[in-house]
């Protein structure tokens, strides 16, 4: 029997108004007020759950809606940075971990409108040895984050897959996490560890930091797929975020091509999803009107997209 296709859920009935693009600055005008960013932790300890695919895209969409994005990669993989054809070379992050720069001084433009990118390092592997002997080596990243200027109103973090000091930094950094799942796994394995690693973080270094959206994945009409969607939904409730990221090659395309999705294929799904997840999150942070999101009439239908031409 063919597998029935999953739906988007329905948008929210209303209509919104379009984001302002961002003014350009008045030379002569003070910074605005520090603090106002928004900044999202990306993180799944288990690896390959769609943390980068989703910061990549999520930032691109919401730099198309008018917001001013800053991705942090902070996974030593540099798959964000390589996703958006950044390159990284050189010490960068961990000089930053070592006191001895300034993250605005690591800051690059990409080819997505709006968003720019701190790439990563691959000296950030060696990370936990090089500050050996430091203290509060958690809190290094958050006070960086502090002495950005507010250039930007949301900060997203790419982590690796792992409950080491670059993850935890970016949980203790962050008032909010985003958690993608990969919905082609079950038992939803690693879900109570993440929800463990959490309450930790909260009780030794950030007490205000909250879970914004689980967010599944690569979901597609398998029932496999289905049941983890609903049992994300049964054990999260409201905190699993409506859109869903439907299953599509164009998004790992897109990376391959170091563009994001809404570059490479605009009118397809992976364009779609993004910017309904982009919608959704203007609207749970509470920081800005979102642009109408594209989502096709019929989710599944490829008109449009060059995945039906395939
Ligand atoms: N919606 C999707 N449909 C199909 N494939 C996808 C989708 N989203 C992501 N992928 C693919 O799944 C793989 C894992 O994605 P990604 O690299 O974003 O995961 P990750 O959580 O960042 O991995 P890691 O833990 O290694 O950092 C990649 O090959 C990516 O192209
Ligand atoms: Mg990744």
């Amino acid at each position: 029997m063919k597998p029935k296709e999953p739906k988007q859920p329905k948008e929210p009935k209303g209509s919104v108004d379009p984001v302002k693009p961002a003014q350009p600055k008045e030379p002569a005008q003070p910074e605005e007020p520090k603090g106002s960013m928004r900044r999202l932790a990306v993180w799944n300890q288990k690896g390959g759950t769609c943390k980068t695919t989703t910061v990549v895209n999520l930032a691109a969409a919401l730099g198309e809606g008018g917001a001013r994005v800053l991705v942090v990669d902070l996974d030593p993989q540099g798959d964000a940075s390589d996703s958006f054809g950044v390159p990284w070379e050189g010490k960068g992050l961990l000089d930053v971990f070592q006191g001895e720069r300034e993250l605005a001084s690591l800051v690059q433009s990409t080819s997505a409108p709006g968003v720019d990118l701190i790439p990563s390092s691959q000296f950030l592997v060696g990370l936990e040895r090089s500050l050996a002997g430091e203290v509060a080596t958690e809190t290094i990243l958050r006070r960086a984050l502090d002495a950005l200027p507010a250039r930007w109103d949301v900060v997203l973090l790419d982590c690796p897959p792992s409950v080491s000091l670059l993850p935890i930094s970016a949980l203790a950094a962050c008032s909010e996490v985003v958690v993608p799942v990969f919905t082609q796994f079950l038992p939803l394995k690693g879900v109570a560890a993440l929800l463990r690693t959490l309450d930790k973080v909260r009780a030794a270094l950030n007490p205000g930091l909250r879970i914004v959206g689980v967010l599944a994945c690569v979901v597609d009409g398998t029932r496999l797929s289905r049941e983890v969607t609903e049992k994300l939904r049964t054990r999260f409730a409201s905190e699993v975020f409506r859109t869903v990221v439907r299953k599509s090659t164009r998004l790992a395309e897109a990376a391959s091509h170091k563009m994001p999705v809404t570059l490479y294929d605009p009118e397809g799904n992976g364009a779609a999803d993004y910017r309904a997840l982009a919608g959704e999150l203007f609207e749970r942070l509470d920081i800005a009107k979102p642009t109408k999101p594209k989502q096709p009439k019929d989710p599944l239908g490829y008109k449009g997209s060059k995945e039906s031409k395939r």
